[in-house]
């Protein structure tokens, strides 16, 4: 399988897609949000430090990242093929990647960018719920997304939470940071001939239809 780079503005989608290409076909979903997060709340050395950041919407240093991504990349699951979602965040990352996967003996893959307007972001980051237990994905506006019982994972019984940036003011400087710092991969990955652009402004069964005829025009989405 083609290991996929996911590329779009902060709530447009990423994760949900990347879950719904990870029980399909078997893909490897590394989140470099999930990973920050998962530090934070272990408490640890790396989560005390970086937890502000998060909370206010700005960017780990890179050099941390490198090191969480890195040591992600290294087990042996990755060699079936993962969707990275959040990283790159920027240009210098794209670059520091390349040198991680010759390291790794690892292909770049596709790169898919998930267009969105702006006005939907503000929902779907807002009526994002997450589960604690398994991290399944809700959205309490949108009827496709909502839990069956409130407050309550369809799929294992945990609770839901809503992430401490997931609010309209960290959203403006979340966005503001994708446009100054992570859209221009999007002409760094236009230039190497592998960037796809796929209309996410629709449900989710749309962006994986897109996704999916994308691999499979690869040759893809079946080995
Ligand atoms: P990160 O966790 O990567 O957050 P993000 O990029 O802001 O993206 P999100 O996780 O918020 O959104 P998503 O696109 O995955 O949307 P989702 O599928 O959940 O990063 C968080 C922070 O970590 C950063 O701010 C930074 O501090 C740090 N960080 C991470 N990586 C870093 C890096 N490389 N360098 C430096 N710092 C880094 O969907 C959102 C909602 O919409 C859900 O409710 C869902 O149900 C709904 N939804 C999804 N798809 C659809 C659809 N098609 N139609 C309708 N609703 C939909």
């Amino acid at each position: 399988m083609e290991n996929i780079i996911l590329i779009a503005a902060p709530g447009a989608g990423k994760g949900t897609l990347a879950k719904s290409l990870k029980s399909k076909y078997g893909y490897v979903h590394i989140s470099t949000g999930d990973l920050l997060r998962d530090a934070v709340n272990k408490g640890d050395d790396l989560g005390l430090r970086v937890k502000d950041i998060l909370a206010s919407g700005g960017l780990v240093d890179d050099e941390t990242v490198y090191e969480i991504l890195k040591a992600r990349l290294k087990e042996d699951d990755c060699k079936k093929g993962v969707i990275l979602d959040g990283f790159p965040r920027n240009v210098l990352q794209a670059v520091k990647y390349e040198e991680i996967l010759s390291e790794l003996n690892m292909n770049l893959g596709v790169v898919i960018v998930l267009d969105v307007e702006e006005e939907l972001l503000v929902k779907r980051i807002t009526g994002r719920r997450i589960c604690k237990d398994c991290g399944e994905i809700y959205n309490i506006y949108n009827p496709m997304m909502t839990p069956k019982k409130e407050n309550t994972c369809d799929k294992c019984g945990g609770s839901l939470y809503q992430r401490s940036d997931d609010n309209e003011e960290a959203l403006k400087s979340r966005y503001a940071t994708y446009l100054e710092k992570t859209q221009p991969l999007i002409d760094y990955y236009q230039k190497k001939n592998n960037l796809y652009i796929v209309d996410s402004n629709k449900d989710i069964n749309y962006t994986l239809e897109q996704v999916e005829k994308i691999l499979n025009d690869l040759g893809d989405s079946s080995d």
